[in-house]
């Protein structure tokens, strides 16, 4: 098959589809793959490095596209519409809810579009999204920690503490992917730890897993409230599938918390989970709210593009190869995981949550393939 590998054109998207891992292994299983000049300069992959992969690397979007499957990491934008054709196999996040657009122009042109934040494995979990919520998770303390430097306009406070001085409070609400991420780098910093969830499962296994050295606390309004008071840094990372995050932290209790404390509202590419909490960019990361800092980016892994597509591409890429080898017609029809994660199919809507958000229809694409 020829794979092609764009340079991504959405705003601050620094991440890339394949990398020069990836290249070799697919060229040593007798595919073509085509990189689009400078397509991995922002994660530190450069094009001697695809090059030396086996890679043909290319000057222009227009030769990457002409490729079978193309293979990338945010959904196109409008510029990029004028490469679709028919029977092209689209692999990537496609988000295509709210994009109608995009959504008509993938339908029109007849391209397959395979989204990752659809495709389920054996388990029924979405391997693809749990890679970015790891790296969002670890990255919300890191980034806490340096907010909460005096000069950031924080209390002024090292997380740890010292011998003599207690270390710093986190709490963080949901303890999912991003939150049992965000949970081990603090208690790795010397924080003291409080996780917050509806489920109380969770919270056994979590506590479990830390073996008791995080607190617990079940989520209702009278914790979250005391919890948010003492806190030094508070991260969100609730999620309610399919759904706008909860407003569980409300303007109120951060009118209570310590001034210079710090939030970081992972969840707020979900709408955020923190009533004073609205979307912010790498380029602005933080605001202040009744002396409370706020660090609010929709897309946090950019900040690390280098781990962020390695850490994607190992969960993408076994997709990546499969397709690769038996073609995406097969894959569909042999793998139901797979299957899941096609949003359109020869000019048919074939992914019910996005044909409900945008009031059209549908078929499963069992039924076309
Ligand atoms: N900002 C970013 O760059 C970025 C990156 C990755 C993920 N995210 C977002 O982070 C959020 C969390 O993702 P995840 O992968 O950890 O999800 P997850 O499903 O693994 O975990 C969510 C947790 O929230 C809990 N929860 C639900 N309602 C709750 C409530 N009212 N109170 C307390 N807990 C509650 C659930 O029980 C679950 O344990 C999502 O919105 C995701 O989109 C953002």
């Amino acid at each position: 098959m020829i794979l092609g590998v764009p340079k991504e054109v959405k705003d601050h998207e620094s991440r890339v589809g394949i990398t020069p891992a990836g290249v070799k292994a697919l060229v040593e299983a007798g595919h073509t793959v085509l990189v689009e000049q400078n397509a991995g300069a922002l994660s530190a992959m450069p094009d001697e490095e695809y090059e030396a992969a086996g890679a043909k690397i290319v000057a222009t979007a227009d030769a990457v596209w002409r490729a079978e499957m193309v293979v990338k990491v945010k959904e196109p934008v409008e510029s990029e519409y004028k490469h679709f054709r028919e029977g092209l196999v689209l692999f990537t996040y496609l988000h295509l809810a709210p994009l109608t657009d995009l959504t008509n122009a993938l339908l029109k042109k007849k391209v397959i579009g395979i989204a990752y934040e659809t495709v389920r494995d054996r388990a029924g979990a979405l391997p693809l999204l749990t890679p970015m919520s790891e790296v969002a998770g670890r990255l919300s303390v890191q980034v806490g920690a340096e907010y909460l430097t005096k000069e950031h306009g924080g209390r002024g406070l090292l997380l740890g503490g010292v011998p003599g001085v207690p270390p710093g409070n986190v709490c963080i609400i949901g303890g999912g992917v991003v939150g049992t991420n965000a949970a081990k780098m603090a208690l790795g910093l010397g924080a003291k730890v409080t996780l917050v969830d509806l489920n109380l499962n969770r919270l056994r296994e979590l506590d479990d897993i830390f073996n008791g050295r995080v607190f617990t606390l079940a989520s209702n309004s009278y914790n979250i409230e005391r919890a948010a008071r003492e806190a030094d840094l508070l991260i969100g990372g609730v999620l309610i599938p399919g759904a706008a995050a909860p407003k569980i932290v409300t303007k109120t209790m951060v009118s209570k918390m310590k001034k210079g404390a710090v939030i970081v509202d992972v969840a707020i590419d979900q709408g955020g989970c923190i009533e004073t909490a609205h979307p912010t960019t790498h380029s602005n990361p933080s605001y202040i709210v009744d002396g409370v800092v706020h660090y609010c980016v929709t897309n946090m892994p950019a900040a690390v593009p280098n781990t962020s597509t390695l850490a994607l591409t190992n969960a993408t890429f076994p997709y990546v190869m499969k397709l690769a080898k038996v073609g995406a017609k097969s894959a569909i029809k042999d793998d139901n995981g797979i299957a899941e994660g096609v949003n359109t199919y020869d000019g048919v809507l074939t992914y019910e949550a996005v044909a409900a958000a945008q009031k059209r229809e549908w078929k499963p694409v069992a039924e076309l393939a």
